[in-house]
């Protein structure tokens, strides 16, 4: 295994090869005046042109309605750039990307698309990308149709031989698993699926390879990574940010549309799937299918869910707003900024095993974790007057402060024989001084590369919507969300769920 910062660990550990680079090619962003792509998209290409994996002749082409020349364009993503890149900005770097950037102005019709055409073909020629494209919809899904539709009417779908063309598709892959099957046939109408990169940027960050590693790597854990050893498991996602500025995307979707449905469940399929056979991506994903297909919503779903908003608080030392209050919310508005549930898994490793997942806007702090939690110790020799210590843990940080802890008793020091928990702290910026690339880096740089591991397939992406349609469902009916006060930890629903099994959120 090579210690380059680089390395996907799902691509073949035998392969010497590595770093790869991106092969000539370009990439057509439609959405690039968007803010993911102003935050995300355009500093993960430039801080790959910058780690010199991009070929020299990539091209970068928007495509929108703003009446934009070329250099409009190189501004725009020069601002992007320097706003949001990982590495230092190097002027000759980027005049060379600048190079091949191009913009085409136009809307999803017909006009539009005959341009965007004639352009790539022409770019082609010019600088020599041989005709590999990649098409990034970074755009609502209620476009998805059109553009595809627009692709293959103007002939870009189909690449000359020896060349390729994909499909980048940024979520909300639909909103339950009707609209995700309906998307699904549309895309695969025009891409096969081989041809389709559906992103979860979850998959691109290096603490969630990880969980392989510690997996199937290590002779320590999988032995007690199941039912008989592990009483319970709880996957967070906790933010501290709340939603002003993101109503047109979020008010309607909520917080289980928005994370769980996709990053929460990967991390599940991940941490309670089999030992793939090998880690080609279809072995990968075929243990993913697997376990997606074994987990269900526990029941009733009045007891094994729970949902919240925020409403004003402090986060900190700051007064921060109620999301009715925020900008663009409906003041009446019933979108959920917090959602908890209960999955069981219908498989021998994990019967009777719950897994909860929780996620919200406004929490106390910003962290991601997933915490396997042991069942005490048959007996407890040292337990005074019954008293037990906690229950032994192994936490996967996702972020921040990236790493794994383990917590378990101790001896406190002195004469008598107290017991006390304690904690083991692996942190990845104390072991390694190779920095994490972000995780589009990754991704974009895989899709390039037709490296498809770290990209959900159209079964899991159905699959994880049918295991959350009935909680969904049930929440149009039932009462309002609770309202929890920005800065809290959630709404007292999301306590009881687990009060109700006689266990508590672990305080990250
Ligand atoms: C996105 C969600 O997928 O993930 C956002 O749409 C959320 O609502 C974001 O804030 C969190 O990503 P990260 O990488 O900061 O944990």
């Amino acid at each position: 295994m090579t210690s380059n910062p680089w390395h996907n660990p799902l691509r073949n550990p035998h392969d010497s090869r590595l770093p790869r680079i991106a092969g000539p090619s370009g990439m057509v962003i439609f959405g690039v005046t968007g803010d993911l792509a102003y935050k995300k998209l355009l500093p993960a290409i430039y801080d790959l042109a910058n780690r010199g994996l991009l070929s020299s002749a990539f091209i970068l082409v928007g495509f929108g309605r703003r009446d934009w020349s070329n250099q409009d364009f190189v501004d725009y993503v020069k601002q992007a750039v320097q706003d949001g890149a990982r590495t230092p900005f190097r002027e000759n770097v980027w005049r060379q990307l600048a190079s091949g950037m191009e913009f085409v102005v136009g809307g999803f019709d017909d006009d539009g698309f005959d341009c965007l055409a004639e352009r790539i073909s022409e770019v082609d020629e010019q600088r020599g990308t041989a005709g590999n494209w990649a098409y990034y919809l970074s755009i609502p899904p209620s476009f998805f149709s059109e553009v595809c539709h627009q692709l293959e009417r103007t002939n870009m779908v189909n690449a000359q031989p020896g060349a390729w063309r994909r499909v980048i598709i940024e979520k909300p892959f639909g909103h339950n698993e009707r609209s995700a099957r309906e998307l699904n046939e549309i895309v695969n109408q025009v891409f096969p699926e081989e041809s389709v990169y559906r992103i979860d940027h979850y998959l691109g960050k290096e603490t969630v390879q990880n969980i392989l590693a510690l997996r199937f790597a290590n002779s320590i854990f999988e032995p007690i990574w199941n039912a008989r050893h592990i009483d319970h498991v709880q996957i967070t996602m906790a933010e501290d940010i709340g939603l002003g500025g993101r109503a047109g995307y979020y008010d309607g979707i909520g917080a289980a549309r928005d994370v769980m449905q996709n990053h929460l469940l990967q991390l599940l399929a991940l941490v309670a799937m089999e030992e793939p056979i090998s880690f080609t991506p279809d072995a990968l994903r075929a243990e993913k299918v697997k376990i997606l297909q074994a987990t269900s919503l526990a029941t009733p779903l009045e007891h094994s869910t729970a949902r919240g908003q925020y409403s004003a608080g402090w986060q900190g030392s700051q007064k921060v707003q109620g999301l009715r209050e925020e900008d663009g919310f409906d003041p009446e508005s019933t979108t959920e900024t917090y959602a908890a549930c209960t999955l069981e898994i219908n498989s021998r490793r994990w019967a009777g095993v719950p897994f909860y997942l929780r996620t919200g806007k406004r929490l106390g702090r910003r962290v991601t974790e997933i915490a396997l939690v042991f069942k005490h110790a048959p007996h407890q020799p040292f337990a005074k007057n019954g008293a037990q210590h906690g229950q032994n843990t192994v936490v996967i940080r996702v972020q921040p402060d990236e790493g794994v802890l383990m917590r378990f008793g101790s001896k406190v020091p002195g004469s008598g024989m107290e017991v006390r928990d304690v904690n083991m702290d692996f942190s990845y910026a104390e072991a390694f001084t190779e920095e994490s690339p972000a995780a589009y880096e990754r991704l974009i740089l895989d899709a390039l590369l037709d490296e498809s591991s770290l990209f959900p397939t159209n079964k899991e992406v159905e699959l994880s919507w049918s295991i959350l349609d009935p909680m969904l469902e049930y929440w149009q009916h039932a009462e309002q969300p609770e309202s929890y006060p920005a800065g809290s930890w959630g709404p007292a629903s999301g306590d009881a769920m687990l009060a109700r099994r006689g266990h508590a959120w672990r305080r990250p």
